[in-house]
């Protein structure tokens, strides 16, 4: 068996690396950050891991990364590599904001792509978040890419059942986790995030439940249940306040 994963230097990503090779999973790794992936390939001596420096915001390395993914049977395919951007709209970068679209919609999607057109079955994982549920003032472009990457999996994931395609899309939405993501956000997370190995676990599980959403945690879980019931006002209310305090 083996997984890929993008956004493997870091946080969620990176510890989906250790875990999967736990599980046995060869691995090929993703990221930016050269020298941090070559640090994981240390560490994981009883897999073959593979690891590739890509970014995933440029055409030309994508496409170079598909030619690369030809020569391997891919079983689980985790997309996981994103970011967002924290503060009014107004005043954020906009070529920032372009290249967050670009990394969390646009490679997200073209990856995905390749994987329905040359896996032969398994899964496909798309990491979204909570925020995909909610529109979030001050998080404003971040929660819409993810509301993309929900939908886009949901659908796709119909689409291949009715085709009697063998790969299933499934989606992570968690909710604040301890990792860079505060950091490249431009924030001090001041909320308490859920520990990152605890949250991989979880999502580990669902995946191999074949869970079509995957929420980590019972408290985001209520969350998400609840937040069909609040007045759209409120829900967009008590976000600004709690993007407000980061
Ligand atoms: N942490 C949270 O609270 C939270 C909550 C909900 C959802 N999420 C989602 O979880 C995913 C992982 O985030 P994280 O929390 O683990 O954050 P993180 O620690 O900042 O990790 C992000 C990863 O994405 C990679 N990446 C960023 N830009 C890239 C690019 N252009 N090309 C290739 N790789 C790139 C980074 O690697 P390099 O810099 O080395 O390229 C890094 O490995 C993201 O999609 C995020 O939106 C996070």
């Amino acid at each position: 068996m083996r997984a890929f994963i993008t956004g493997a230097s870091s946080g969620i990503g990176r510890e989906l690396a250790f875990q999967l090779a736990e599980l046995n999973y060869d691995l090929i790794l993703v990221a930016r950050r050269y020298e941090r992936l070559e640090e994981i390939k240390k560490q994981i001596t009883n897999r073959d891991v593979i690891i590739i420096q890509s970014d995933l915001n440029d055409p030309d390395q994508l496409s170079a990364l598909f030619k690369q993914l030809k020569s391997y049977e891919i079983d689980l395919f985790i997309n996981n590599a994103g970011f967002g951007k924290v503060g009014d709209s107004i005043e954020i970068d906009t070529s920032q904001e372009i290249k967050m679209i670009e990394l969390n919609i646009i490679s997200l999607h073209a990856l995905t792509k390749f994987a329905i057109q040359h896996m032969h079955k398994g899964k496909i994982v798309n990491i979204s978040s909570l925020a995909a549920y909610l529109p979030t003032p001050k998080l404003a472009s971040y929660a819409a890419t993810k509301s993309y990457v929900t939908n886009y999996s949901m659908a796709l994931d119909y689409e291949l059942k009715k085709l009697k395609v063998p790969i299933k899309v499934l989606s992570v939405a968690p909710g604040p986790i301890k990792t860079e993501f505060g950091k490249v956000a431009g924030v001090n997370q001041k909320m308490k995030g859920m520990d990152v190995k605890k949250c991989v676990k979880k999502m580990i599980k669902g995946i191999e439940n074949n869970k079509k959403v995957i929420v980590p945690g019972f408290k985001m879980k209520l969350l998400k249940f609840i937040l069909h019931f609040i007045p759209r006002r409120w829900v967009l209310a008590s976000a600004y306040k709690i993007q407000n305090k980061k």
